[in-house]
């Protein structure tokens, strides 16, 4: 297959707020507005973002969350879909992820978005089957669950529920996996992320310790047989969104566990993520020691300079991680070839 010559970026996440209306145990985003002053949404300035992001960089694809992008209001998120559809004119993609709190069962709210040319909606879905996890997360799965079969009953092109896997529901995860898959959805797949090295503090939100969910080594085995089942169930036509190679690796409890894969590995950045006051970082965790200094109306005219300041940002990232989207781009950055750019919009299935 032709390689082509690689662009600037795979793909950009855009945290549109800090707000939430839950507070899921291991969530960080939700502690960044203290760290970040959010500037006021201004849908001129996502304008001038997002032609810089899918035009200037390049990116095929961009997932609108924050924390909660519901909080933004039924307006300024109508405002954001109905741009979005200037971009998918041209083949460029995105997704909202959203917990579906005040989605879920608001039928007008719902057909309000489609009606602005809403294209692909993600919720999380951690667990279903018991009460005996976080509550918000619990919660966010049954809401999250049943709006994207709402969504999906009314039409919209793509739906996903993303799993995040952690020390307490691992057993529970093959079943989420096969109940989202059988209600007609694509499947997110990521591990609970963490900051060993630095202290957790940023990752302990709601009424439960972060210890409580950790993964640890003592779960190995455990892991290793889901990701095994997940590996099969992807063999046997699950529509599972990570590549097999991630799960290859998901068995090492250096990635699953002590969270040791580093980005930064490739020709140019995999991705850039936009804060709410509309400067650049390398991902949704890291406050880029050296791409502070830069917002999404910079890309044009710094572009060099950013691209510089993003890679020494990685290189110094502390905690490491193994989240499969950055994972997953990473991998396209290093050999990118342009049908795989659309695997993250769910139009290509066979990205690797
Ligand atoms: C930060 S949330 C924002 C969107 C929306 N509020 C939601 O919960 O779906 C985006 C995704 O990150 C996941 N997430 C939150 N904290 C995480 C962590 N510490 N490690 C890995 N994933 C995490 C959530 O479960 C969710 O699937
Ligand atoms: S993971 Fe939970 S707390 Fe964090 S933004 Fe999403 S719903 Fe809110
Ligand atoms: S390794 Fe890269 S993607 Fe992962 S937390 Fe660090 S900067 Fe973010």
């Amino acid at each position: 297959m032709e390689v082509e010559t690689p662009k600037k970026i795979i793909k950009f996440e855009w945290l549109t707020t800090y707000e939430c209306n839950l507070a899921c145990q291991g969530c960080k985003v939700i502690k960044m507005g203290d760290v970040i002053k959010p500037k006021p949404f201004d849908i001129k300035k996502y304008e001038e973002g997002l032609d810089n992001l899918y035009y200037f960089a390049d990116a095929n694809f961009g997932a609108f969350y924050g924390a909660e992008p519901t909080m933004l209001g039924k307006k300024n998120l109508g405002d954001l879909v109905e741009l979005l559809t200037k971009y998918s004119k041209d083949g460029k993609t995105n997704t909202i992820i959203t917990n579906g709190v005040i989605l879920n069962g608001d039928h007008d709210y719902q057909q309000y978005l489609l009606d602005r040319g809403m294209d692909s909606i993600t919720c999380s879905v951690d667990v279903i089957g018991t009460d005996d996890y976080d509550v918000s997360s619990t919660r966010k799965s049954h809401t999250g669950l049943e709006l994207l079969d709402s969504m999906k009953q009314k039409g919209i092109r793509d739906t996903c529920g993303v799993v995040t896997m952690t020390g307490a529901n691992l057993q529970y995860i093959p079943d989420v996996v096969q109940e989202i898959h059988d209600r007609g959805h694509w499947v997110g797949f990521d591990v609970l992320h963490y900051d060993q090295k630095n202290g957790n503090d940023m990752f302990s939100s709601g009424p439960s310790k972060l210890s409580d969910i950790m993964l640890s080594r003592l779960d190995r085995s455990q892991i290793a047989e889901v990701a095994d089942r997940l590996i099969e169930m992807k063999s046997n036509g699950v529509r599972l969104f990570p590549p097999v190679s991630y799960f290859e690796m998901l068995k090492n409890p250096k990635y699953s566990v002590d969270l040791n894969w580093k980005c930064g590995d490739g020709d140019f950045p995999h991705c850039i993520t936009v804060s709410p006051d509309y400067r650049l970082h390398p991902c949704d965790c890291q406050i880029g020691k050296y791409t502070n200094d830069f917002t999404v109306f910079d890309l044009p005219k710094r572009w060099d300079e950013y691209v510089e300041a993003h890679f020494k940002s990685s290189a110094e990232c502390e905690s490491g991680c193994f989240w499969s989207t950055h994972f997953l781009a990473c991998e396209m950055v290093k050999d990118y070839t342009k049908d795989k750019s659309d695997y993250y919009s769910h139009k290509e299935k066979n990205g690797k």
